[in-house]
């Protein structure tokens, strides 16, 4: 239950979640970064520097909460249009967060996973990624999956290739490609789909996010910054799931 104070804002308190239905796979498009900036007179990459602190703030949450896979999309394909000192603050930001957090996060069994082709980034982003995934991958508490240089159209495009070289490896002429191929190659292979995919800031887009994996999956937005967005906007994201009635195309 939760309710409404005098001013219809949510009462945190009082969101009680039933933890037997905690989403299994929650994906997150942190955004409104530059806008949470701009509101504060402050230059955009501090509203990338405000975003970390989110970050840290939801992973923990949602590994407290049983969350088994948190996905953030923190660079996408496209994002290379934006100027150059954004993007190195950025890929910067990326590195200290990892240097910093990585003993918090290994300490609370989190496995630091990573979607998208990250042999695209700075070298000492995709060696501090693949240096963390490498001492955090027999961990069994929460799967964080940071989607950096990920692409929705670029996955299923990987997918279909990945497929059908394994098949020309195997000596088969593959003629078709059915859902299980593509499910077998894509970056998130073995995962569950998201249950529910979050984008604070107002926007109501996907900005090809898990455009394959998001088939069944419920949207839920809030015109909250990303900076702005705390652990009880998590719980009422989380809340508002569990009210939702999910049939996957059949009825009850
Ligand atoms: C979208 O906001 C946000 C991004 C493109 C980057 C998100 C990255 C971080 C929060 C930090 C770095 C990542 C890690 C994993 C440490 P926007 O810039 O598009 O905001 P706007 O729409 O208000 O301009």
């Amino acid at each position: 239950m939760f309710f409404f104070n005098k001013k219809n804002k949510i009462q945190e308190d009082t969101i009680n979640l039933d933890k037997k239905r905690i989403p299994k796979h929650i994906a997150i498009i942190m955004d409104g970064n530059g806008r949470w900036a701009k509101s504060k007179g402050l230059p955009r990459t501090m509203g990338h520097k405000a975003g970390v602190e989110t970050i840290r703030e939801i992973v923990k949450e949602c590994n407290a909460l049983g969350v088994k896979y948190l996905t953030l999309y923190a660079f996408s394909t496209e994002n290379w249009k934006r100027p150059k000192d954004e993007i190195d603050a950025l890929m910067n930001l990326l590195v200290t967060y990892l240097r910093q957090e990585f003993n918090e996060l290994n300490k609370n069994n989190v496995v630091i996973n990573n979607i998208g082709d990250i042999t695209m980034l700075p070298k000492k982003c995709e060696n501090e990624l693949k240096d963390a995934y490498e001492k955090t991958k027999n961990n069994t508490g929460l799967i964080l999956n940071l989607a950096l240089n990920y692409g929705g159209r670029r996955e299923i495009i990987d997918a279909i290739n990945s497929a059908l070289n394994e098949a020309k490896n195997n000596g088969v002429i593959k003629y078709s490609i059915t859902e299980e191929d593509i499910e077998k190659h894509l970056y998130t292979k073995g995962m569950p789909d998201p249950d529910i995919i979050i984008r604070p800031s107002g926007e109501q887009r996907l900005s090809n996010f898990l455009l394959w994996q998001c088939a069944y999956s419920e949207f839920w937005y809030s015109d909250i910054n990303w900076p702005d967005f705390k652990k009880k906007n998590l719980h009422k994201a989380i809340y508002d799931y569990q009210c939702r009635d999910r049939r996957f195309g059949g009825i009850k």
